[in-house]
This record gives C-alpha cells, sequence and structure tokens, in this order.
C-alpha cells in the first residue's frame, strides 16, 4: 500500500498530515508495533518554521540483504542544515523513498528528512554485512542522509564505524567541523610551530576547532568574534581552548589595532587568514595578513559580500581560496577519509579536541508530531539569531 503525504498535508493541514501517518502506520499493521519512528521532514524548500513537521511513521522492516538498520543517537543541527532546508545551499538531498507518495521517492510528491550529520548505533545487520554488528556506532558517509531522524535502513558503504570510546558529542559531531578546521590549516600554507593564523567566527564550532587544532600543532592564533554582553566569559572559554588572542571586530575597526598585531606577532607575516563570516570584518581581517597570505573562505555568515582592496593582490600577493568540506569529501578516496577520522579521532582521545559547547534538544517518544515539530522550529528560530554559543544537538527518542 502506497501512503502519499503532500506537501499540504505536511505543511498546511494537520488532520489530513495525523490521516496520512495512521495510515502508513495500519500499512504496517501485520507487524506488532509498540514504538514508531519519527523523522524531521519537509516537502518544499523554505522557511524553516513554515515547512519542517515532525512526522511519526512505522517501525523500520528488518534490514533487507547487504543494508543495515541504524537508530540515531544525535544529529547536529549545523548551519548549513538551514541552507538545505530554505533550498540555498548546492548540497540536496534525496527524496526519502518509503515516506513519498510512490514509495520510491516520485518526483510530484517527495519528503525530504532533513539532517546531514549524525551518530548512529546499528540495531539490525542484514545478511552479507560482516563488518558490521549491532550496537557499533556509525557515522554518515553519505551527504544530506536525513539524520534528523530516530531510525533509519542504510547501505553499508554509506556510514562509517567510529569507536565508542568517544563521547557522544564527539561522535555526532565528527563529520563536518573538525574536518573543517583541520583541512583548512593543512591544505593551503605549509605552517611551522610559531607561525600565525587569523580567524574570524572564531567562536564558531569550526573556529573553536580552528584554535585546538592550531594550539596543538604550536601555532598562534589571532581570534575575532563579535561582541556581546558576556564577552569576558567568552574571551576567556576561548583562550582556554588555546586561543593566543581573543578581539572583538570592534576593537578591528580600531586604527590602532594593526600596531597591536605588529606587537603580539613580533612583525611575523600571518599567512594564514580564516573566514567564516565575508563582509566589513574579513576586509579589516585580509589587511593584516602579510606577503604571499593565503585567504581561506568556508562560511558567509554575515550574509554580506566580501570585499577586498585590489592591493593586496598586486602589492602583497594574496591568494584567495574556498573551502567546501563537501568537495573535499567527493575528490577523496575512502581510505583517505579514513585517515583523516582517525587523525581527528586521535586529537580527540588526546585530549587535544575537546566536543564543542552544547546543548541536547531531546523530543521524547511521548510528545505528539505537533509539540515536536514546535520545538525544532523554536531551536532553529533561537539559533538564527545569533549569538546562541552552543551547538544544538537533537537527540529523537521513539514514539510509543
Ligand atoms: N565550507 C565548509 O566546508 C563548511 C564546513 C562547516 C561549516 N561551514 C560554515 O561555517 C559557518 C560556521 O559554522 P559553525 O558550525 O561553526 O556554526 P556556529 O557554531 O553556529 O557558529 C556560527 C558563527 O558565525 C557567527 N555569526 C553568526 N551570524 C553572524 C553575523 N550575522 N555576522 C557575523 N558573524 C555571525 C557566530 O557568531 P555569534 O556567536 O556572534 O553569533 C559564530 O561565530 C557556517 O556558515 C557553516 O555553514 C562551512
Amino acid at each position: 500500500m502506497n501512503v502519499a503525504f503532500t506537501s499540504r498535508t505536511l505543511s498546511l493541514s494537520r488532520p489530513q498530515l495525523f490521516r496520512g501517518i495512521r495510515k502508513v502506520q495500519s500499512s504496517f499493521a501485520t507487524c506488532s508495533v509498540l514504538s514508531a519512528n519519527r523523522a524531521v521532514v519537509y516537502t518544499s524548500n523554505g522557511d524553516p518554521s513554515q515547512v519542517l513537521s515532525a512526522l511519526t511513521f512505522s517501525n523500520l522492516p528488518p534490514p533487507p540483504p547487504n543494508t543495515v538498520n541504524v537508530r540515531f543517537l544525535l544529529s547536529p543541527i549545523n548551519p548549513a542544515d538551514i541552507n538545505v532546508i530554505e533550498g540555498v545551499y548546492p548540497a540536496k538531498p534525496n527524496p526519502n523513498a518509503s515516506l513519498s507518495s510512490s514509495g520510491k521517492g516520485s518526483q510530484d510528491e517527495p519528503v525530504f528528512v532533513a539532517g546531514n550529520e549524525g551518530l548512529a548505533e546499528v540495531t539490525n545487520v542484514g545478511d552479507g554485512v560482516t563488518h558490521l554488528q549491532p550496537n557499533d556506532w556509525v557515522i554518515m558517509t553519505r551527504q544530506q542522509a536525513g539524520t534528523w531522524s530516530t531510525g533509519m535502513n542504510v547501505k553499508p558503504q554509506d556510514i562509517l564505524k567510529v569507536p565508542r570510546s568517544l563521547n557522544d558529542v564527539e561522535a555526532a559531531t565528527i563529520t563536518v567541523n573538525p574536518p573543517t578546521a583541520y583541512n583548512m590549516l593543512h591544505d593551503f600554507v605549509q605552517l611551522n610551530e610559531g607561525d600565525w593564523v587569523i580567524q574570524n567566527g572564531a567562536n564558531g564550532a569550526v573556529g573553536q576547532v580552528v584554535i585546538q587544532i592550531a594550539a596543538a600543532k604550536g601555532l598562534k592564533t589571532i581570534n575575532l568574534i563579535r561582541n556581546r554582553n558576556d564577552i569576558a566569559s567568552l574571551t576567556e572559554y576561548l583562550s582556554n581552548l588555546g586561543a593566543t588572542h581573543v578581539v572583538t571586530y570592534d576593537e578591528l575597526s580600531d586604527k590602532s589595532f594593526r600596531q597591536r598585531v605588529k606587537e603580539w606577532t613580533g612583525g611575523k607575516n600571518i599567512r594564514l587568514g580564516l573566514n567564516c563570516v565575508s563582509g566589513k570584518p574579513t576586509t579589516l581581517m585580509t589587511r593584516l595578513l602579510g606577503q604571499n597570505a593565503h585567504l581561506v573562505s568556508y562560511g558567509a555568515m554575515s550574509k554580506e559580500p566580501l570585499s577586498l582592496p585590489t592591493s593586496l593582490f598586486i602589492f602583497k600577493n594574496l591568494t584567495c581560496h574556498g573551502f567546501w568540506q563537501s568537495r573535499w569529501y567527493d575528490s577523496k578516496s575512502s581510505g583517505e577519509r579514513e585517515k583523516l577520522v582517525e587523525t581527528l579521532v586521535g586529537l580527540m582521545r588526546a585530549g587535544k579536541l575537546k566536543e564543542p559547547s552544547h546543548e541536547i534538544l531531546t523530543i521524547q517518544g511521548s510528545e505528539g508530531d505537533e509539540e515536536a515539530s514546535q520545538k525544532i522550529r523554536h531551536a532553529i528560530a533561537t539559533l538564527a539569531k545569533g549569538q546562541h554559543g552552543k551547538k544544538i544537538l537533537l537527540k529523537m527518542e521513539e514514539t510509543f
């Protein structure tokens, strides 16, 4: 039996949505269902507060041969996830085959499950899968896998086993931000102990990893952040992670700032700048780079364009790059990906890379879909306001 969830039923008509859910549940009536799955879904791109819904659906059947069933333990809400839902991000998820109307991801009524990153536990292994077993921890290697869900059936090649010696937050956040920070610190400039790196958005999750990996390599960092009421405690927090200097964009705008930087670096060239925000703070930051430096942009949180003086290219031989971890993953072999994850696991185990400052948003099994939807929309609205300071991770319990 195929059950259609249309964009109307998902985003507009709650009674119809619930009727649809009951149809899906009854379509699995032959199984005795004590608990059910739930996913955060959308059928059309737009403002997450309008288009996202929590959707309960029946338990997964046993995995077909050469596949495994997994249960998600924690799934981060990253800025790019919002952009994907809005439809302004280049990576697009595939429709969820079993939730879409044809049962095979119909073009007319596709249902997308949100979320790219997450930690899952293997619950059931299909025939032919030999290297995984129940209780193994895995992360997703397929992008836009739909991790804001309680459970999913996956192909073994779309997941990677991670050691249970990590804590769950470390494991759930290892796919996106730590590799981004690691690669930006290694792929563009050969940096040696004592060299300087400057970055903006330094208190973001990526920025915090940059601080820690740089410190582990003996690099010194100048870390730019937005001013705020609790600036002293944030500065202390980043310093404890290993930041050499923490400065606000207001201080960066001050004419005397260049002189302060010269005193800090002893006149040594800063050869790597990392840009998370663009806009004016990035123009000012780039002016502080030395000869033959590289500016690597990986985010545009201010939503402002990046504008740089031509003189920096002519007289300082500045080189600008964009970095996208997804492109890195697409261009590397599975062996290279595994090696990077091993390196990051090693840094975590050595206590050199801590989990991001975070909060866990639990969607309890006893909550209805409407209540769950409101909670998720509220979390996303909170993040959109900025200065939240904590990565939010979804913990979705099976419904009952
Ligand atoms: N290219 C890649 O491969 C890649 C990989 C990972 C992440 N990213 C991107 O990197 C960025 C940061 O990701 P994240 O996970 O670190 O996010 P995050 O933890 O939410 O941090 C966001 C950072 O952006 C700052 N910010 C937010 N709105 C701003 C605004 N209007 N003006 C100036 N700064 C603003 C925040 O400062 P406040 O605390 O002051 O709000 C914070 O420093 C995102 O754009 C994300 O998509 C890219």
